[in-house]
């Protein structure tokens, strides 16, 4: 079973993520997007640059997903592990689905057909919602991805993700305090795998 969280940036999802691998063991995998690979290394070059091209850094992405998947999810998977992986491609549907605008026509979809016919998509998505304003606040806003206009325009496209697949996702209320937060992470995760 994979199981990937998303949302915007200060959505809380790494302190869910670091949580859950810290009071769970045997059995599970967690891994996260970017990867720590020289291909996230290239990732997160690029994430500093403030005029990388958007179409180079989208492939970039994509490659780190491709090399996680064959050298990470897969073999997980193949042992029969619960992965849990800290963004997935649902982050690069939302974000570089923004950061191409004008540059491709549709942007989302383009990317969304890019990984369709080789990716293997999440079973189960946890979705931390939490708005614009909150979540460039608590990021600090560090980089281009960050900043609350930005973010607005990347969380609308993680509703249309959810609208298109309302079965994957399970929205969590990434607003209130992080203990609350991390209670209903475990519950939704509790309930996915006692279903299977
Ligand atoms: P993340 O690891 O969540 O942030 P941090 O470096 O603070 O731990 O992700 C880094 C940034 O990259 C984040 O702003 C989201 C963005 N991102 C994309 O634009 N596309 C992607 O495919 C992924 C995985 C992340």
């Amino acid at each position: 079973m994979l199981v990937t969280l998303e949302g915007i940036d200060g959505s809380g999802k790494t302190t869910v993520w670091e949580a859950l691998r810290d009071a769970r063991g045997d059995g599970y995998t967690f891994t996260r997007e970017p990867t720590d690979s020289w291909y996230g290394e290239a990732v997160r070059r690029s994430e500093a640059e403030r005029d990388a091209d958007p179409l180079a850094e989208l492939f970039l992405f994509t490659a780190d997903h491709a090399d996680h998947l064959s050298r990470v999810v897969r073999p997980a998977l193949d042992r029969g592990d619960v992965v849990v992986s800290d963004r997935y491609s649902d982050s690069r549907y939302a974000y570089q689905g923004v950061a191409l605008d004008g540059l491709v026509p549709r942007p989302m979809e383009y990317v969304r057909g890019v990984h369709q016919p080789w990716t293997r998509p999440p079973d189960v998505t946890l979705y931390f919602d939490v708005d614009p304003e909150t979540g460039a606040a608590r990021s600090g806003a560090t980089n281009k991805f960050e900043q609350a206009e930005f973010l607005g325009r990347v969380r609308e496209n993680f509703e249309q993700l959810v609208e298109y697949e309302p079965e994957r996702f399970v929205r969590i209320d990434a607003a209130q305090p992080p203990e609350d937060v991390l209670e209903d992470a475990e519950d939704v995760l509790d309930r996915v795998l006692a279903d299977e």
